[in-house]
């Protein structure tokens, strides 16, 4: 049995991948910002869900199968775009591309990726969705949606959540800027962990920037191009006209991800955006954000039944997933639970990440009595369980 085999649970993949890794990496994808108030928020909102089963239904076949944005998935789940994923771990976001083709979910690349787009579609294929951040220089963002209507990609998601960068105190603390700095308690920590550190300094220090190379001067160093990369993005100027120009410019499904407000949800639907993501960004943006979950049935309420939400930020449980479908998502990604994967054990991480949330959502689906996505619903949330007894019950007494 591999090491990897014996991971029971996200949880054990994140121990797996947090020795794998020098603390300065480790936390850069742990961390929150500040406080860490929106990590245990994200926490505490799947914890804090009960689901009330129902007997006596055929679950003997069971299926999550899942239509979204005109794709068919073996799964509700999909992978969110994690920047930077290949400095975790050599060619992270090629092993995330194979391992969604080969599990038949999406896999959202990030704006920030090591790997090129033209690379994790080779992959990929139709699994490969990609996620723009905007930048000062508008040629840039339209460029990669170009780019993404060349390869035939079925879907982009912009990230909206990111009109600045956020204070990651960890990061800071820890000295995680550009070029690393590397204080002698970071040196000693990370001979700690030999494996990651003979990688990192094979490949040449942190790993390029794939998709912004073309963009910068011919023959730039990662460094370099993550410089352009820092120069472009965060841009706080970016404001509804930009989406209304990529929306223009890009024929396929198009998602804005990190809505949180109903009345922005609003807007982008209005605009023609074809889905929601709601996400706090795994509480690495604002700390004060509520958690999507919390937000999830107002947006529902605001855009109507039709338009395709989906949900990430603190999923580590098929449990999440299935709740959050039975709140109204229709679609979940994981972050962290998938990046953990990767960085412990390349593409059978990855594939053990989804096979264990799979795994879950199927057995949690067993457990209620639903049989299929269909009959998911808020009828399984004690809320909605209890309302509806109270009503009753009042209804009987009257
Ligand atoms: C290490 C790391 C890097 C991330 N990079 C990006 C990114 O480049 N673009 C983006 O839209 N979101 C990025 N995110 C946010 C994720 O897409 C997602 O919203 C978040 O991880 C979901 O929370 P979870 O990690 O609790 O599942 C990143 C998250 C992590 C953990």
């Amino acid at each position: 049995m591999s090491r990897i085999d014996s991971a029971i649970n996200i949880d054990d993949l994140k121990r797996m991948a947090k020795r794998k890794l020098p603390k300065i990496m480790f936390d850069f994808i742990e961390g929150g910002v500040e406080d860490e108030v929106g990590l245990r928020t994200n926490a505490s909102a799947f914890r804090e869900v009960r689901l009330v089963p129902r007997y006596y239904v055929d679950t003997s076949k069971r299926s999550q199968v899942s239509q979204m944005l005109g794709q068919t998935f073996d799964s509700p789940f999909g992978i969110a775009p994690t920047g930077m994923a290949g400095a975790f771990r050599k060619d992270a976001e090629l092993f995330l591309s194979q391992a969604a083709k080969e599990a038949n979910i999406p896999y959202m690349m990030s704006g920030a990726s090591n790997a090129s787009m033209e690379a994790g579609h080779k992959l990929a294929g139709n699994n490969l969705w990609y996620q723009i951040y905007g930048a000062k220089n508008r040629s840039f963002q339209l460029d990669l949606v170009k780019r993404a209507i060349d390869l035939g990609l079925k879907t982009i998601a912009v990230t909206c959540d990111v009109p600045v960068s956020s204070n990651r105190e960890r990061n800071r603390r820890n000295g995680f800027v550009r070029p690393l700095k590397m204080t002698l308690p970071t040196i000693l920590e990370a001979m700690l962990h030999p494996a990651w550190v003979i990688e990192y300094y094979r490949q040449g220090g942190l790993p390029m920037l794939g998709n912004w190379q073309r963009y910068a001067a011919q023959g730039s160093t990662p460094d370099q191009v993550a410089d352009l990369f820092a120069a472009q993005t965060p841009d706080a100027s970016q404001v509804w006209d930009d989406i209304e120009a990529i929306r223009a410019a890009w024929p396929g499904k198009m998602l804005i991800k990190g809505i949180m407000h109903p009345e922005d949800a609003r807007i982008a639907v209005g605009m023609g955006v074809d889905g929601i993501l709601v996400s706090n960004h795994g509480g690495r943006q604002l700390d004060s954000m509520p958690s999507p979950v919390d937000m999830l049935p107002m947006i529902r309420s605001a855009v109507g039944p039709d338009v395709p939400l989906l949900l990430d930020s603190g999923i580590r449980r098929g449990s999440d997933i299935v709740a959050a479908l039975c709140m109204g998502a229709d679609f979940v990604l994981t972050g962290r639970a998938t990046l953990y994967g990767a960085t412990a054990g390349g593409l059978e991480g990855v594939k053990k990440a989804v096979s264990i949330l799979q795994r879950e959502v199927d057995l949690v689906m067993g457990q209620i009595g639903a049989p299929n996505l269909d009959a998911l619903g808020p009828h399984f949330l004690l809320d909605t369980v209890r309302a509806d007894e109270e009503r009753r019950n009042t209804g009987a007494r009257r």
